[in-house]
């Protein structure tokens, strides 16, 4: 390609979308960020176009435009989750990062691929719910496509990602997501029952956005993870493992027919996967300090606790039954952590929410984006009742 990466950075103003527009300031040669999005935050969004000269923003929630003041010269605003997902499929695109936060990034991944854009994906749940859907719009696993149109930003997918890179695909042998273990590794249930939302929110390892950090805390962004992995790479749920690893140091392995593991290894640093999707198939430097393997000592690896951390065993589950069951297990996990970041919900409560409204749900098949819409409402509706009613 000539000229720079022309970006679309949707979700700009939230902890992943700040650390794209950093690396993308960091290679001005490279990579020209063309179009924007948020929600709410509008005069965040409308000092990031002047100070980026961006021609497109777009703000989700339209109750918020009269904070876009002051833009720049010929910048078109527009508002509404249409707006949002219409700047995915700008001819002047080539690569759009989906960093939207939840189920609001499915149609902003659907449009992407449609138009054929490259989609360095960090919103994992639009694959959650929809990767039936969108992974035959993206032309089937992700490592057997070439060149590639969908490059995974989550640090562990984005790290098999790597691992797999030049491998035949009936060579892999299984998966190995790693996890931190979140805040409360090593506490039993009980004492989980009175945590605050400072607690959740002081994640060890990473610096988020608050639902992905309390995903973290309860363990269901593995099983999210696991359910995205399932989809990005094509790989049999028997076939998916996690182990808890808490220096977050391999960011995952890869292991191979032949007993081989190949693992990803580096700085926690989300900084370091955005700039890959960006600079795949090359690599540019990056201004971190690599890893002090002798500072670091060991690395230790666990089995998770299940019993303390259901929502693992519920995503699993989900994924295991398939169709719109991941779906109604996202919109009810949503649901549920905006309840416990309101203070509305015990952080064990999440898990109960998410269980109840799966127990009444009947997974059908996936044959539209229309359905999974429905069913995200319809899980979103049991949730709030299972809510009101706990
Ligand atoms: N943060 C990480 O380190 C990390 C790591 C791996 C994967 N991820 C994944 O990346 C995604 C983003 O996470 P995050 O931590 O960056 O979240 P975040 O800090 O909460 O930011 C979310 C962004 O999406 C925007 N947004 C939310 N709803 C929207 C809607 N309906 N339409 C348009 N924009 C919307 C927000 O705008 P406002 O600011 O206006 O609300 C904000 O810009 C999540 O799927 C997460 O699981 C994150």
């Amino acid at each position: 390609m000539s000229g720079p990466l022309r970006v679309a950075v949707l979700g700009s103003t939230g902890s992943i979308g700040l650390q794209a527009l950093y690396v993308a300031a960091r290679f001005p040669e490279r990579v020209r960020v063309v179009a924007l999005a948020a929600n709410r935050q509008g005069a965040v969004l409308a000092a990031q176009a002047m100070r980026l000269g961006v021609g497109r923003i777009a703000l989700a929630d339209e109750t918020c435009a009269p904070e876009v003041t002051d833009l720049p010269p010929g910048c078109r605003c527009a508002t509404g989750a249409a707006a949002v997902t219409e700047l995915a499929t700008l001819p002047d695109v080539d690569l759009v990062l989906n960093a939207l936060v939840g189920a609001a990034g499915l149609r902003v991944s659907e449009a992407a691929l449609r138009s054929g854009k490259v989609l360095a994906l960090a919103n994992k749940e639009s694959l959650v719910v929809g990767g039936e859907l969108l992974m035959p719009l993206a032309g089937g696993p992700v490592h057997a496509v070439t060149p590639t149109r969908l490059i995974p930003v989550d640090s562990e997918h984005s790290a098999l990602f790597q691992c797999l890179l030049g491998e035949p695909a009936d060579a892999v042998a299984k998966l190995w997501l790693t996890a931190s273990g979140g805040p409360f590794r090593g506490r039993d249930r009980a004492s989980l029952e009175g945590v605050t939302r400072a607690e959740a929110l002081a994640h060890p390892r990473w610096t988020m956005g608050p639902k992905i950090t309390i995903d973290s805390a309860t363990l269901m962004n593995k099983g999210l993870e696991v359910i995205e992995a399932h989809y990005l790479f094509g790989v049999d749920f028997d076939d998916i493992r996690i182990v808890v690893h808490p220096q977050s140091t391999v960011h995952s392995m890869v292991e191979f027919a032949d007993g081989s593991v190949k693992a990803h290894l580096g700085v926690t640093d989300m900084r370091v996967p955005i700039q890959y999707a960006l600079s795949h198939p090359r690599r540019w430097s990056a201004p971190l300090p690599p890893v002090d393997f002798a500072a670091l000592g060991r690395l230790e690896f666990e089995e998770p606790d299940w019993a303390t951390f259901r929502c693992l065993g519920l995503a699993l589950e989900a994924g295991r039954v398939g169709g719109t069951a991941p779906a109604a297990l996202n919109g009810a996990n949503e649901v549920a952590v905006a309840a416990f970041l309101d203070g509305r919900l015990p952080l064990t409560g999440i898990d109960r929410v998410v269980e109840t409204v799966m127990e009444r749900h009947d997974a059908e098949v996936v044959t539209s984006f229309e359905q999974l819409e429905d069913v995200d409402r319809w899980a979103r509706a049991r949730a709030t009742l299972a809510i009101a009613s706990a």
